[in-house]
């Protein structure tokens, strides 16, 4: 149907006859002749229709209306030297018609504009429901291209490396990863049910067992969860699995991988190795176990300060075995009001956000003297004020903002202020400077974490972490008691504030596994029923193994400079976990339903 393609054309294809195919971008008539943007997913290329070429050919011109699909016939020329548009790769020649035929009419009103030409901004749910349209604009297709050229590079990589990439199943057993299943009701074996993979953790890990040694896979997970612009139900992960490697072994192969990825597609050197901070360490410092630290405003623990004082809001959380912790915003007196840190100010609803009560604050001006409510200052001394200046490092001009209260509220809150104030204050840096690219491994994981509300402890990434050796020591009968508190050989990549990968080393020893599974909660019953497979697997030859799984649509959100994974994909769900192209989910018929045993506990309406 076509000889080029419309982005293609250059000064070297004047004269040649062309045929080519596309979507009408932008018609305009020109007092007689009529220009026609043609676009392919090349490019666009102008087509001129002149009448002096047959008034049938011009009649039909007259009557097209943008985005219609033709198929041109014609002669490549060069344009006049005023009519030369050095922004198009095209913009040296046009091609003049002799042939246009319509392949398919738009009928009705276009929802929105499709050319580049109208950066009309489209409201997500229409773009949605026209995904179609939205999908021949430039923004999603050069977002698409950016995709596979990640996957590709990422294939390429491990390939290389000798990694194959296997296919796991869809239809399968619930693995925990901490979400809810999709279930999917099992016709031929009655009232059984399937999970969708929330990842392929589990056949990972039997595929080492079955002497593959390097297991990669594009793999699609499914998860039901509380949605977020970082957070689809079904996203794609690079999951990837090892035997015979350490930690570092991995950490280093992986690194390489990234780098390749930034590389070939953005062509920016990463340096590696990355940076690493211990969980323990990031909490800490920055109040979250995934911190964005391109900039400053480190959170400082200032209990030992504040303890005894007589400011009970302080003294009173400490004692109740809380904390009083504080960043310290440089040149915060000038940058940052009152009003904005008051009840009612934007910085305090960021603390409210976060849960916390309140956000004290503290002005340092100069010869070490302090701007704050009269009750944190006349109870403060002047070599507990030093104190406090010299522990955070603050000088005239600074504003030092607290929070006080149960440790995780006060980690949730000022991490939350942290990021805002960065953002407020364009702390962070653009794409071109340095820094801006900012890899970090947080590793030493705990193993677990208490779910207050199910009043157990939970597997922390997910129950199949092996623990750290030191932590756990050699000897299986301490196992139950120092399990709990240890460690586990697990690591997350973290760029810029978003986590883009996880992964670990796994538990290769079957009893250890029924330890952890134990520690979890699991009677030995429960245990077997759902993971008796991979005890059976680990107790006839499982090699030690570890691996890694990362988020392909955060990665690639991130290449794309996109605020939301859902630019990344061609057909994603909204933030009600919907369809609004295909209006998926949908009901079915009560004929499907019986059929599958299945019955809804929903009031019927009809
Ligand atoms: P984890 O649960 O950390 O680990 O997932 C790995 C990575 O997948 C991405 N991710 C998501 N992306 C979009 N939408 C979601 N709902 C979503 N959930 C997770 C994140 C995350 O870092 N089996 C382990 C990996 C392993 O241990 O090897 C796992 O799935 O970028």
């Amino acid at each position: 149907m076509r000889s080029n393609d419309c982005g293609d054309l250059r000064s070297d294809h004047i004269a040649s006859e062309v045929q080519l195919c596309g979507w009408i971008d932008r018609c305009r008539d020109h007092g007689g002749v009529i220009f026609l943007d043609l676009r392919d997913q090349s490019g666009t290329v102008q087509i001129t229709v002149d009448p002096n070429q047959g008034p049938e050919l011009f009649s039909i011109a007259e009557t097209l209306r943008n985005e219609t699909v033709i198929q041109v016939t014609g002669c490549v020329r060069a344009r006049p030297d005023e009519a030369i548009n050095q922004k198009l790769n095209t913009g040296n020649i046009e091609v003049l018609a002799s042939d246009l035929q319509i392949l398919n009419q738009v009928k009705g009103n276009l929802p929105f504009s499709v050319s580049s030409h109208d950066e009309e901004s489209v409201k997500e749910e229409l773009r949605l429901r026209y995904r179609y349209l939205d999908l021949r604009r430039e923004r999603m297709k050069r977002n698409l291209k950016l995709r596979h050229k990640t996957i590709q590079t990422a294939r390429a990589y491990l390939e290389a490396e000798g990694f194959i990439e296997v296919e796991t199943p869809v239809l399968t057993k619930s693995t925990p990863e901490g979400a809810r299943d999709y279930l999917v009701p099992s016709r031929v074996c009655e009232g059984e049910w399937f999970a969708l993979p929330q990842s392929p953790q589990l056949f990972k890990q039997l595929l080492m067992v079955g002497g593959l040694e390097r297991y990669y896979q594009v793999a699609r997970c499914f998860r039901d969860e509380d949605l977020r612009a970082d957070r689809q139900p079904e996203f794609t992960q690079l999951d990837i699995e090892m035997s015979f490697m350490d930690q570092e072994q991995i950490l280093n192969l992986n690194e390489k991988l990234i780098a390749s990825i930034w590389k070939q597609v953005k062509g920016i050197d990463i340096p590696i190795p990355f940076p690493r901070l211990t969980w323990k360490e990031a909490v800490n410092q920055y109040g979250t176990d995934r911190p964005d630290n391109r900039y400053g405003m480190e959170l400082n623990d200032v209990n030992d300060i504040m303890q005894d004082i007589g400011f009970k809001v302080f003294s009173g959380a400490i004692a109740k075995g809380g904390s009083v912790k504080c960043i310290n915003i440089t040149g915060g007196n000038n940058s940052i009001s009152n009003v904005r840190i008051k009840p009612g100010g934007d910085i305090f609803s960021e603390a409210e956000k976060a849960g916390a009560g309140g956000l004290a604050f503290i002005r340092v001006r100069e010869s070490n003297e302090i701007d704050t409510i009269g009750a944190i200052k006349d109870n403060l001394t002047s070599s507990q004020i030093i104190e406090l200046l010299n522990r955070t490092k603050s000088k005239a001009g600074d504003l030092i903002l607290f929070g006080a209260g149960e440790t995780t509220i006060v980690h949730k809150t000022l991490d939350r202020i942290r990021q805002y104030i960065a953002k407020e204050l364009k702390l962070i840096p653009k794409e071109n400077q340095k820094n801006y690219w900012n890899f970090l491994w947080v590793t030493d994981f705990p193993m677990f974490e208490f779910n207050t509300e199910e009043k157990r402890l939970e597997a922390l990434h997910h129950p199949f972490c092996a623990p750290n050796n030191e932590d756990l020591g050699n000897d299986p009968k301490s196992w139950s008691k120092l399990l709990p508190k240890s460690r586990a050989q697990a690591y997350d990549l973290v760029l810029n504030g978003l986590e883009l990968g996880g992964g670990s080393i796994r538990i290769h020893d079957a009893k250890l596994q029924q330890e952890v599974l134990k520690t979890i909660g699991l009677s030995q019953e429960i245990a077997n029923e759902q993971f008796g497979f991979l005890i059976n697997a680990l107790e006839l030859g499982a090699p030690p193994h570890g691996g890694i799984a990362f988020g392909i649509d955060r990665i690639v959100m991130l290449l794309t400079g996109e605020e939301s994974i859902r630019d990344t994909i061609a057909f994603p769900k909204t933030q009600q976990a919907r369809c609004l192209m295909t209006e998926a989910p949908a009901n079915v018929s009560k004929k499907q339903l019986k059929e599958l045993n299945v019955e809804s506990t929903l009031k019927d309406t009809e």
